[in-house]
Formats: C-alpha cells, structure tokens, sequence
C-alpha cells in the first residue's frame, strides 16, 4: 500500500477546503486530535487537524507518524509577516523552521525588570536515531522544496518565496518585538505550529515542508483575513499534487 502524505492545518480555514477536494474520506479520531484520511485524484493523503499551538502540533504529528507512516509531512496555513519584503498572501516556503519561543537569561538582580531583547536562544535537543543532537532549527527536505518551488508560478495571489519561518505560543503585534525576532533569527513570518512538528518529524526523519502564507503583517497594518487560508490550501494541494510517491 503506498504511504500517504500528511497535511497538517490547525483552524477550519486551513484543513477544511482540502479536507473537501479528498475523496472516501474517514475521519479518526485519536485522543484530542482528528484525522481525515482520503484520497487526492487517487494519491493517499491524511488531512491533520493538529489544534493551535506548539504542543497541539507536537501531538498531532507524533500521533500521525505512529499511525499513518506517512512519506512526507507538509505543515501549512497562515502566518504573521516578519519580513518588510513580504505582505498579506505571500508565501513562504520553510527551507527552515526556528522556534523562536526557546530562551534561557543571565541572572538579574531582583528590581532589575524584565528585558525580552537581552534573551538568549537556546538549542534544542533532539533523539535521532539513539544519538543525541542538537538543533537551532530545523530545515524543510530539498525534494520538497524543490517541488514547491517550481509550484510556485502558478500562484497567482502574491508572490512566493523560501525563508524562515518562525514558530512560538505567541502572536506578536508590537513592532520592535517583531524586529528583534526578525533581526535575531532572520524570520521571514511567524506561526504557531511548523517548529514543533518539524522537531518531531526530524526526531523520526520523515521529510517535512513548512508552507505558511502571511495573513496578517503588522509591518504594513494588514489584519488577518481568513482568505489567506483558502490560498494556502489550494498552493499546498497543486505542491502535492506534482509529487511523485
Ligand atoms: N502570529 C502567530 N500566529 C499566527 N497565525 C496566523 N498569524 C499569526 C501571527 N501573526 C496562526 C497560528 C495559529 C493561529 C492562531 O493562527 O499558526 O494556528
């Protein structure tokens, strides 16, 4: 039998126009986590709802790997510009993802105060294959992104581009904040998944694309729109659909 894909969406406005273009789907259920699994013009896929957060999308990629085997995991859906470059429906393909919510500090004096941008990254440790390694980030697979790449002209709502994306349990609207993130990490936008189910993917080595659209960006006063989700999935699904299995 071949092995799905998984794509990975948190809210209905990135899992539910792809969970609709998949044919005999069954949908499961395990712990706090749904799946939709189907077909795409005959191509096994699992459609994953993984929640919003770093540990909804830990979760939802351990328990698809051990259930589903998948060849590939895309994480995809909307994201916050951090990038000047970048507006409201550009997307970034994740050549890597960064955590960026992983700090340590020097000691301060009680009555010192609290100095966000004096924080310093942290690696993260990861078991790959019963070696310890350590990661300050995680990079997307080259077939993938080679895949995606050449998707790319066919996307009409905005331009496409490889970058960093940057993943953490926050959303960021203070703009010296979100320069210190960028000038830090060199983040292209930030999400809140792509980072934790890369790290889990890595831990496993199954290959794993980040796909994020901006559907905001503070830097240019563009809000959120729900549209953004749609594009996404329709990019995402025509990435798919050139794969080869
Ligand atoms: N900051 C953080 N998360 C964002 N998301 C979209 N835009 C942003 C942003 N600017 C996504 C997250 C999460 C949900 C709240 O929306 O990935 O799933």
């Amino acid at each position: 039998e071949m092995r799905p894909i998984v794509i990975q969406g948190a809210m209905d406005v990135e899992t539910q126009f792809m969970i609709e273009k998949l044919t005999d789907v069954e949908e499961i259920t395990i712990g706090g986590w749904r799946f939709f699994k189907g077909a795409l013009e005959g191509r096994p896929v699992v459609v994953a709802k993984t929640e919003v957060g770093m540990t909804n999308a830990a979760a939802s990629t351990v328990l698809a790997i051990e259930r589903f085997n998948p060849s590939a995991i895309i994480n995809q859906g909307t994201s916050g510009g951090h990038a000047p470059g970048l507006h409201r429906y550009d997307i970034v393909l994740g050549k890597t993802a960064v955590n960026f919510g992983n700090f340590r500090t020097e000691h301060g004096d009680a009555g010192k105060g609290v100095k966000p941008e004096k924080w310093l990254p942290m690696t993260i440790t990861v078991n790959v294959k019963g070696e310890a390694k350590e990661f300050t980030d995680f990079k997307g697979d080259a077939h993938l992104l080679e895949v995606a790449e050449k998707t790319s002209a066919a996307y009409k709502h905005g331009k496409v581009v490889t970058g960093v994306i940057g993943s953490a349990d926050q959303w960021n609207r203070e703009l010296d904040r979100i320069a210190w993130i960028h000038a830090t990490y060199n983040t292209s936008a930030e999400e809140m998944e792509t980072a934790s189910a890369a790290q889990v993917a890595e831990a496993y080595g199954v290959p794993f694309l980040g796909i994020r659209i901006l559907s905001n960006s503070e830097l240019h006063d563009e809000g959120f729109d729900p549209k953004a989700g749609i594009y996404c999935q329709e990019f995402v699904l025509d990435v798919v659909r050139r794969l080869k299995q």
